[in-house]
């Protein structure tokens, strides 16, 4: 028995005549009649009540029917699966941290998408320590953190450098005082930092921004993650720095302000395996400084092209 007898046999079963289902087959009727006879042979069965008109399915046939129904369905999914498979010439796993999704990442995920339809993109959100492991794991391919992590095995590209700007409860005295912000003001206030776990994370490159200027902020309050951190500053919990990219998570209880110091910064970094020259990371990070070009953003220069 052959994939054809069983379209064959639907065709006639669903049209309960031999003229209608050869014409949706597009095939002769007496070779259409030859082939179901061929079935019910090689079945050793009767699929239709002999001299039926309309054509009426045995008891046996109802129970083919059902069966040879569910494997057609199969074999049609089974060829778009492979057409789909065959298609995807190429994966590319990322991994994030998750203030980077205020940034220019979604639209660096969507513009990657739209000019590398066949590449089959995964997102993966996890801290700059974990992005590492992952790389030498080969779960991930490329890596956007904020951490600057030695490893030999590991290149680096600092893409850009973010100012930090301060997150302030909405209608907090400092936020109505003056146009910016300076650290030195902000000791006497709970600092709200992220994430807790893993460190080194951006909570220590917060707290080395104000031990780097001599100061101690009189409460430190770690949290998970930065959604939690603002969600505490809008409870009133206390301030916390962040990226300015945040800004643009618009919340009616948090009002953001600038930093004095323009050498409050966070690096955006780009990490990839040493070595790893696929064209899918040359096109994510040349698609990147386009972006910045367009949207008028300032980033690092460029690295030297490596041979
Ligand atoms: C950016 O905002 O500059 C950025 C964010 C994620 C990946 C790369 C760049």
């Amino acid at each position: 028995m052959e994939l054809r007898h069983l379209r064959y046999f639907v065709a006639v079963a669903e049209e309960r005549n031999f003229t209608r289902a050869a014409q949706r087959l597009h095939i002769a009727q007496p070779p259409l009649s030859r082939q179901i006879q061929q079935l019910e042979e090689s079945l050793g069965v009767q699929l239709f009540e002999r001299n039926s008109r309309p054509l009426k399915l045995t008891e046996t046939g109802k129970f083919f029917y059902s069966h040879a129904v569910q494997l057609l369905a199969q074999t049609s999914e089974l060829e778009s699966m492979t057409r789909r498979v065959g298609n995807i010439e190429r994966s590319m796993s990322v991994g994030f941290v998750a203030s980077t999704l205020y940034g220019l990442l979604p639209k660096i995920i969507r513009r990657f998408r739209d000019e590398n339809p066949t590449v089959e993109l995964s997102l993966h959100e996890m801290s700059t320590t974990d992005q590492i492991r992952a790389l030498k794991d080969g779960r991930i391919d490329v890596g956007f953190g904020r951490i600057r992590l030695e490893d030999a095995n590991i290149r680096r590209v600092v893409l850009r450098e973010e100012k930090m700007i301060v997150a302030f409860p909405l209608g907090h005295p400092l936020a109505l005082s003056k146009p910016v912000s300076a650290l030195r003001d902000l000791v006497n206030e709970t600092l709200i930092v992220y994430p807790k776990t893993p460190r080194p994370s951006y909570a220590d490159q917060v707290l080395a921004a104000f031990q780097d200027r001599g100061l101690k902020p009189r409460k430190v309050y770690e949290v998970r993650e930065i959604q939690i951190a603002l969600g505490l500053v809008a409870a009133g919990e206390g301030i916390s720095i962040v990226p300015s990219s945040v800004h643009g998570l618009k919340r009616e209880d948090v009002s953001y302000k600038d930093l004095d110091d323009p050498t409050l910064v966070s690096p955006i970094i780009m990490s990839t395996r040493m070595l790893d020259e696929s064209r899918d990371i040359r096109e994510m990070l040349e698609l990147i400084y386009r972006l910045y070009e367009e949207e008028k953003i300032q980033h690092t220069p460029r690295p030297e092209e490596e041979h």
